[in-house]
């Protein structure tokens, strides 16, 4: 029952680092069920998503110990088959690894349908079709889903229908100890897709290909622990770098791959905000004025989608009209309803949104409708004069490792705020 409230105006200078990839950190915990070792990850992001994947582990019996705040050692040699929590599974989308790991370690898998944002319907046919290819039966029953590969899993040449992140990972994680070659077309390119693959080779697995559209995994007898870091989090990189140019302020963004950062790093420099790279880190500085644009999502190297909404906020700013397409999901546009509480004048016509621009957005009361719309209603609390408050904000926590205290410690005057359970119910009613 948090919220967020922001006392939007001030610009954002300084130096802000950046956390773990949630979407890498979520798939590699759960590949660690494959391996009857210890485990140290390190660059974990402290956020919810984590936690509960760490959860889930540990309800099956793998041990899990924090080392730091950012590093974990997992243990799964204990880990029992099909005895992980519905109530837990069904809180994020990551936990369809749990799938491809069970059935990869134990040659059969049970584990309830996945949950997550809801940005309309979010089918797992493709992992299903991946999993039936290595040989296995997959049936849906009554929200569970039940896989079992009585001749072992073998193996297998799988074309994927569309790009797909969660199937490419869930695939590489199933195949890693197949009997056999399993080769993947028209695979996703995502730098998590790649630090997967690098988590487990560095476990002994042999898979090549691992950022272009064909992966090959030769299946090997099986894997050993190791220490691994995870790479940065190219999404909320880009968060704040549209926080910094829609502020007006200057922020050096540290422990980046700036290679990730690109096709955001091309959008904000045809809007007219200066951005510059290092080794390590990207320094952005707002625009005088901000250009109007047209964008696309698509898979990567094309613009994320997982950028879309904050990237909305920034084109709400921008003198003229901008169109911004959605390439990826069905709906992902629940939060326009949000940002025109605020002023932003927006119409959403199918899957595309068309954004013109106005001088300020007016601050006021919001809801995080889902993980990246509630960093898009930050930025734009941010980038108004006056209060805004943001509820739902465990949608945010999901993914974003201390937002309030990042953004405080470059200027935001932004607070996390308890509203007790008794208060909440009074004011619904
Ligand atoms: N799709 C299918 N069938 C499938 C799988 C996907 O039709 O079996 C479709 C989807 O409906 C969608 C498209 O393929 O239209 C892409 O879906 P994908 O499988 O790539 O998405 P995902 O793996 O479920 C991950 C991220 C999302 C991110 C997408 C796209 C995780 C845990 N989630 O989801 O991240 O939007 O890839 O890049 O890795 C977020 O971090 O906020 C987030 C939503």
């Amino acid at each position: 029952m948090d919220k967020i409230v922001i006392n939007g105006g001030n610009p954002l200078y300084g130096d802000i680092e950046v956390s773990g990839a949630k979407n890498a950190a979520v798939a590699v915990i759960y590949a660690c069920l494959l391996v009857k070792e210890k485990i140290v990850l390190e660059n974990i992001p402290p956020i919810l998503d984590v936690s509960v994947s760490l959860e889930v582990l540990r309800s099956m019996g793998a041990k899990v110990k924090m080392l730091k705040k950012d590093v974990v050692e997992i243990d799964a040699t204990d880990a029992v088959q099909g005895s992980s929590p519905a109530e837990l599974v069904r809180r994020m989308r990551a936990s369809y690894y749990l799938i491809g790991a069970e059935l990869g370690r134990y040659k059969c898998a049970s584990v309830d349908y996945p949950g997550g944002c809801d940005f309309g319907v979010r089918p797992i046919d493709q992992h299903i079709k991946a999993f039936t290819a290595l040989g296995s039966e997959v049936e849906v029953d009554n929200g569970r889903i039940e896989v079992k590969a009585e001749n072992g899993v073998n193996g297998a040449n799988v074309f994927f229908d569309v790009v797909t992140v969660g199937g490419t990972m869930n695939l590489m994680i199933a195949a890693a100890c197949a009997n056999g070659t399993t080769i993947i077309e028209n695979a996703a390119r995502e730098p998590h897709v790649v630090d997967l693959a690098n988590f487990l080779n560095t476990c002994g697995a042999n898979i090549k290909g691992a950022g272009t559209d064909t992966i090959k995994i030769k299946g090997v007898e099986e894997l050993h622990g190791c220490t691994y870091a995870i790479i940065p989090d190219m999404i909320e990189a880009g968060t704040y770098m549209i926080a910094a140019a829609a502020t007006g302020g200057k922020l050096k963004i540290t422990n980046v791959i700036p290679k990730h950062l690109e096709s955001i790093t091309a959008k904000l420099k045809e809007m007219g905000v200066a951005v510059s790279e290092g080794d390590d880190y990207v320094l952005v500085s707002a625009a005088p004025e901000l250009k109007r644009i047209n964008i696309k999502t698509l898979p990567y190297p094309g613009f994320p989608t997982d950028m879309q909404p904050q990237m909305c906020v920034l084109l709400c700013l921008a003198k003229g009209v901008s169109l911004l397409n959605e390439g990826v999901w069905d709906n992902r546009f629940r939060y326009v309803e949000e940002l025109k509480r605020m002023s932003a004048n927006i119409k959403v016509d199918g899957k595309t949104a068309i954004v013109e621009g106005i001088p300020k957005l007016s601050p006021a009361k919001v809801r995080a409708v889902d993980l990246r719309a509630g960093a898009a209603m930050v930025i734009a609390g941010l980038a108004t004069n006056g209060k805004t408050e943001i509820e739902d904000i465990h949608f945010i926590e999901r993914g974003y490792d201390n937002i309030v205290g990042k953004l405080a410690a470059v200027g935001a005057c932004i607070k996390k705020v308890y509203i007790p359970e008794e208060i909440s119910y009074e004011k619904a009613n």
